[in-house]
């Protein structure tokens, strides 16, 4: 077994990583930490973490081969730079910077310390993803050409009810919107599943926005990607589809169109399939998230030293950039009126 720390006890810890280490029999979940005493206590006590410590150096002090960093992206240069110095592997969140030269630093520090640094990009390790990847490189579908890769919802509206029942601004959609809005949040995952189904790195791209909700950052994003290979990506992302409507919706998408056919996958209808000159097939429809996958992952590239299917720091990298311009350039571009 190896011994794991996690820092930042929040949302994604408390659904995706934790569970996935308590149960695991390959990591010894042997400390967390977090900045909130009572957010720190919960996680101890619901996963059974021996080590809980709002102390950084405590924290470190329990003795850990690998750090999951789980907190909010303006914190995780900070904790891969603790993680590196004590000599830890680790696998952060994304997005995993705020921009380029600060993830460009975080790639450095773990080199220079000797350490593997992955970015938490756990939509490859869904079997759908994988198996899309599999197709592309079998040319299944001829070459792929065209993606569209889709996902629009409300993030839990722009507004909940306090105590007394009055409407006030939603605290997590506003701190989304603040930290980059849905591209850099969302986005990132998207941008790197088409760099890896493809193999192919982002050549040139332009972003149009749309501002429903109005905040600074888009909450309605389009980007368009061209690869080297030729391909063209189109991501599509909204924070804003729909949240005022009483039966708010959701759209999650990948189609990619090739010479000789298409594959889809239909998260909502819960389908995946594809259709070819030789007909169509249903293949077996999964969930777009596996944090299980990522941490089977992260295991086997601590014994070998290579980090196989998982996500690089610099593929995280690229992903924030490319997210960051793109918000970026459609903020530049908004029509002022
Ligand atoms: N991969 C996915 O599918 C997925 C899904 C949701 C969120 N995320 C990402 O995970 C990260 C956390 O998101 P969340 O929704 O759980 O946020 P959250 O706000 O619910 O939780 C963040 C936690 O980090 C703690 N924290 C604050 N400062 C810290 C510091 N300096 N060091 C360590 N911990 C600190 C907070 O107290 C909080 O408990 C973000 O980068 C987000 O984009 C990924």
């Amino acid at each position: 077994m190896k011994r794991i720390g996690l820092m930042g006890c929040g949302k994604v810890a408390a659904y995706g990583h934790l569970p996935v280490l308590h149960a695991s029999e390959d990591w010894d979940l042997h400390a967390i930490f977090d900045p909130d005493a009572g957010r720190l206590a919960e996680a101890a006590e619901r996963f059974a973490v021996p080590h809980a410590c709002t102390d950084v150096d405590a924290f470190f002090q329990a003795g850990l081969d690998a750090v999951a960093i789980t907190s909010p992206a303006p914190c995780h240069a900070a904790n891969v730079a603790d993680a590196a110095r004590h000599g830890c592997h680790i696998l952060c969140e994304k997005p995993l910077a705020m921009d380029e030269a600060e993830g460009t630093d975080m790639v450095r520090a773990a080199a220079a310390a000797g350490v593997m640094l992955a970015t938490g990009f756990d939509y490859r390790f869904s079997p759908v993803s994988m198996r899309i990847r599999d197709m592309v490189s079998a040319r299944v579908i001829g070459d792929v050409l065209s993606l569209r890769l889709v996902y629009i919802w409300n993030c839990h509206g722009k507004y909940e009810r306090d105590a007394g029942g009055h409407p006030v601004e939603q605290a997590r959609r506003a701190g989304r919107m603040e930290e980059g809005g849905p591209m850099v949040d969302c986005g990132v995952h998207q941008i790197d599943l088409a760099r890896w189904w493809l193999g192919s790195e982002v050549a040139r791209w332009s972003a149009a926005g749309a501002w429903v909700d109005d905040y600074e950052a888009p909450d309605h994003l389009y980007l368009h990607m061209d690869h080297e290979c030729g391909a063209h990506s189109m991501v599509e992302i909204s924070y804003s589809y729909c949240h005022t409507t009483k039966e708010p919706l959701k759209r999650f998408l990948y189609e990619l169109i090739g010479t000789e056919g298409l594959i889809r996958y239909d998260r909502e209808a819960q389908v995946f399939e594809v259709r070819t000159p030789q007909g169509t097939e249903r293949l077996p429809f999964a969930g777009e998230k596996n944090f299980a996958g990522m941490y089977e992952a992260f295991y086997a590239a601590l014994g070998s030293g290579d980090l196989g299917d998982l996500p690089s720091g610099r593929d995280g990298v690229i992903a924030a950039k490319i997210s960051r311009e793109a918000t970026n350039a459609a903020m530049a571009g908004r029509l002022n009126l």
